[in-house]
């Protein structure tokens, strides 16, 4: 569509912004709280608050403590809650084994907050990273990073996490293949409703590093991830690889980092019309909540500017650490 203008004066474009009033009649996009998925940390403990040095303002948090983060999401309008786990480095293994114990972190928190906060909706991650000796996504044989016997590990974590009452599944791993052998083993093993969202277009980003530091995975991680995270140049990569996913039964699709990759929510958008997402990830958290601590910016103005260009970009939905903070604003 071309915006059409009639030559000054018919058309004086200020009129629409002369008062407030005027500007929110006008306003083509906003942003709510049930916009939000919000990340948050898991480690083991009781009544633990545990600052991460690279994140100002985020924590990591024990199970009791993310029920309560579950409850003041959940009041204040945000829809869903996503589980990181910052898993004890002795329970790293080559075979990756904690990723589907049934009592392992992520699915004593998903217990916890469905008997506490049994509306909210319960995002999980799949990928062997927080339990992976090697730091990776994947199995490491002889130093490569091996597709087809990791997707069978991920078959088994995601059905580890839907028998704990996980309601959105989130492959963050980028393996070829996962979606679909998801989606049988969903089916076949009765868990019809259970959601995927797929980290379909996921970039080999520097933006993940706080994110590594919170999980314990930075000290771990032997070399990059480049044969199965994306090149930040590629676009049409992008396009092909959330058509695979959307085909092999993906529900939802992300793409990550976001800032730097609203061109590609925007394509995304428009090419497939399906429930789309971006992750702000932890770098780019880090760089506005770091900004705005030493009032280089202001830190509320950068976070809801930030936050609406996702709408903006064609976005459903954002990943964000600032999800209680902007919820808050947002209610007034
Ligand atoms: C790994 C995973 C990463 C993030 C989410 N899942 C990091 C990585 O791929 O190394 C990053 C999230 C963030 O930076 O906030 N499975």
């Amino acid at each position: 569509m071309k915006p059409t203008v009639a030559p000054f004066p018919a058309t004086r474009l200020r009129r629409l912004r002369r008062t407030p009033a005027i500007r929110a009649l006008v306003q083509e996009t906003t942003l709510s709280p049930g916009d939000f998925i919000w990340p948050v940390f898991v480690r083991d403990g009781e009544g633990v608050v545990e600052p991460i040095p690279s994140m100002p303002g985020v924590n990591r948090l024990s199970v009791d403590k993310v029920v309560e983060a579950a409850r003041e999401a959940y009041a204040l309008g945000i829809p869903s809650i996503c589980l990181f786990p910052y898993t004890d480095p002795s329970l790293k293994t080559e075979d990756c084994a904690e990723a589907w114990n049934p009592d392992n972190l992520s699915n004593r928190a998903t217990r916890a907050i469905k008997d506490a906060v049994p509306d909210i909706a319960i995002m999980t991650d799949v990928a062997l990273d927080p339990y992976n000796i090697d730091g990776h996504d994947g199995f490491v044989e002889d130093g490569v990073i091996v597709n087809d016997r990791t997707v069978e590990a991920l078959v088994k974590q995601a059905m580890s996490q839907a028998e704990a009452g996980a309601d959105i599944i989130g492959p963050s791993d980028m393996m070829d293949g996962r979606i679909g052998a998801l989606r049988d083993a969903l089916e076949s093993g009765g868990h019809h409703d259970v959601l995927l969202l797929s980290y379909a277009a996921k970039f080999a980003s520097a933006f993940y590093g706080p994110f590594r530091d919170a999980v314990g995975a930075s000290g771990a991680l032997k070399g990059d991830k480049k044969t199965y995270q994306m090149e930040a140049g590629n676009s049409d990569e992008a396009m092909r690889l959330i058509e695979r996913d959307l085909l092999e039964g993906a529900d939802m699709v992300m793409v990550k980092p976001g800032m730097p990759y609203l061109d590609i929510c925007r394509r995304a958008k428009d090419m497939f019309g399906a429930p789309t997402f971006a992750y702000q990830v932890s770098g780019e958290y880090a760089m506005l909540a770091g900004a705005g601590e030493r009032g280089w910016v202001d830190g509320e103005k950068v976070m809801l500017e930030s936050l609406v260009a996702f709408k903006r970009a064609g976005c459903d939905g954002i990943l964000t650490y600032f999800a209680p903070a902007a919820a808050k604003i947002l209610n007034g």
